[in-house]
């Protein structure tokens, strides 16, 4: 149980608040490269602050301020130039280091005052990566942007997931340290969901928690198990600060602000060996809903989703002075303590845990992961079908939502049938406890 002090101390994420100036040492994704086809202007809001992304005609990613330090007109509405963003109120245009290229009549009517020298507009480094757009809103020099082995992976399809969550991003992430929900929250919920009586997920009978260099291992056993498993022996990761992975499968919760959560995931799929050599030419995004529109209620159908209800079920700011935390919950209280400890650190202006700046370290970030072999060498097709973890016909089980235009191009990265799809989402869980999959992600 956490005083209410404390509890402030570990959720707020404005500038100037303990845990708002520690989350800024980390890079955030906050976006996907195939949105800026689309449309090259992007609105954010990240970490309390309203911003405007942009990729300009040359390539160049920009992140500035949202409002035109000229009469505060939004520069969500400017169009990209060559280099850079132009206001569409009175013209003048930035380029991605803030700097005012332009400021189309004063340059007429007053060229030698070089008023534009004098006006800058605020900006953020921005980088991509696995086809996620990053920002980084903290002091400079900025570090690198880890390079997690699953980024160099080669012959798979990935897409990113969007869903906006309305709720404070710690409760989210402490869901990344939580080995006991999904026996609950996924396996057994879904059979009650359905209608059904049983039976059950087997029970856990023994949780355990690594700290590691860039997060958390956090290692269940569960009836039957031995202790020579892999999920006893690699675990699963609580990525440092804000991720959970099997990493093949990655969840960021970046903070919007206090009250709300941009969930983003990072998802490989691994074509059949016989789709060698695979090339994906675009990685694919998208949105998924969260509300059911007929009933206002949340949806349930699907892993995430199951996860969404119990994180906004928490409150906008989960109560933690209300809490009681027993014995599976040692995790969350060791990741609390450490973004404390974390606190402390940069406050005796030294990194926290897990910034890279090694440029030799970044070439590629080993985790602990299990079935790397699987991502890494590929299965004949005929071994994933069946298997409730890696038959493509389940589609995604992760989110809903998925558009169609999605499940075609990983049904045709799979060498499948497009028009061959079994429903996702609880099918997908009922099978998965049916049939203990060796490689199934919990
Ligand atoms: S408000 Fe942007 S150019 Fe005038
Ligand atoms: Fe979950």
């Amino acid at each position: 149980m956490l005083t209410e002090e404390q509890n402030r101390r570990l959720t707020q994420v404005g500038a100037g608040t303990p845990m708002g100036d520690l989350l800024r040492r980390y890079w955030m994704p906050i976006a996907a490269e195939d949105e800026f086809d689309r449309n090259p202007v992007k609105a954010v809001r990240l970490m309390g602050e309203d911003l405007v992304l942009y990729r300009d005609m040359s390539g160049t990613y920009g992140l500035v301020d949202r409002h035109c330090p000229h009469r505060r007109a939004d520069l969500s509405y400017g169009f990209v130039e060559e280099c850079g963003i132009r206001c569409n109120y009175h013209g003048w245009h930035f380029d991605e280091t803030g700097r005012c290229l332009e400021q189309p009549f004063e340059d007429i009517a007053n060229p030698e005052a070089h008023f534009r020298d004098k006006v800058r507009i605020n900006s953020y480094p921005v980088e991509t990566k696995g086809g996620m757009v990053w920002a980084y809103l903290g002091p400079r020099p900025a570090p690198l942007v880890p390079n997690y082995e699953p980024f160099l992976w080669k012959n798979g399809f990935v897409q990113i997931v969007f869903a906006t969550i309305p709720c404070n991003w710690l409760q989210c992430q402490e869901n990344s340290i939580d080995p006991v929900h999904f026996e609950w929250m996924h396996r057994n919920w879904t059979v009650r969901l359905k209608g059904e009586a049983g039976p059950y997920g087997k029970k856990h009978v023994r949780v355990g928690f690594d700290e590691f260099e860039h997060g958390f291992v956090y290692k269940r056993l569960v009836e039957g198990m031995e202790e020579s498993h892999a999920r006893w022996q690699t675990g699963r990761i609580c990525l440092w600060p804000n991720g959970l992975g099997p990493l093949s499968h990655t969840e960021y919760r970046v903070p919007i602000d206090d009250d709300n959560t941009l969930s983003v995931t990072w998802h490989f799929s691994r074509v059949p060996t016989e789709r060698e050599p695979y090339v994906q030419t675009t990685i694919p995004s998208w949105e998924g809903p969260i509300r059911d529109p007929r009933t206002g209620r949340w949806i349930t159908s699907h892993i995430m989703n199951q996860d969404f209800v119990a994180w906004v079920g928490q409150g906008k700011i989960a109560d933690r002075t209300q809490e009681h935390l027993g014995t599976s919950d040692r995790g969350i209280i060791a990741m609390r303590k450490r973004f404390v400890d974390d606190m402390d650190r940069i406050a005796r202006g030294e990194d926290p845990k897990g910034i890279v700046r090694d440029p030799a370290q970044n070439v590629c970030i080993e985790m602990p992961i299990i079935d790397r072999h699987y991502y890494t060498e590929g299965l004949p097709i005929d071994e994933m079908l069946g298997d409730p973890a890696f038959d493509p016909h389940k589609g995604y089980p992760f989110q809903i939502g998925q558009p169609d235009s999605v499940r075609r191009a990983y049904m045709e990265a799979m060498g499948l049938d497009p028009d061959k799809v079994i429903e996702a989402g609880a099918e997908f869980l009922s099978a998965a406890g049916a049939k203990t999959s060796r490689r199934i992600w919990v």
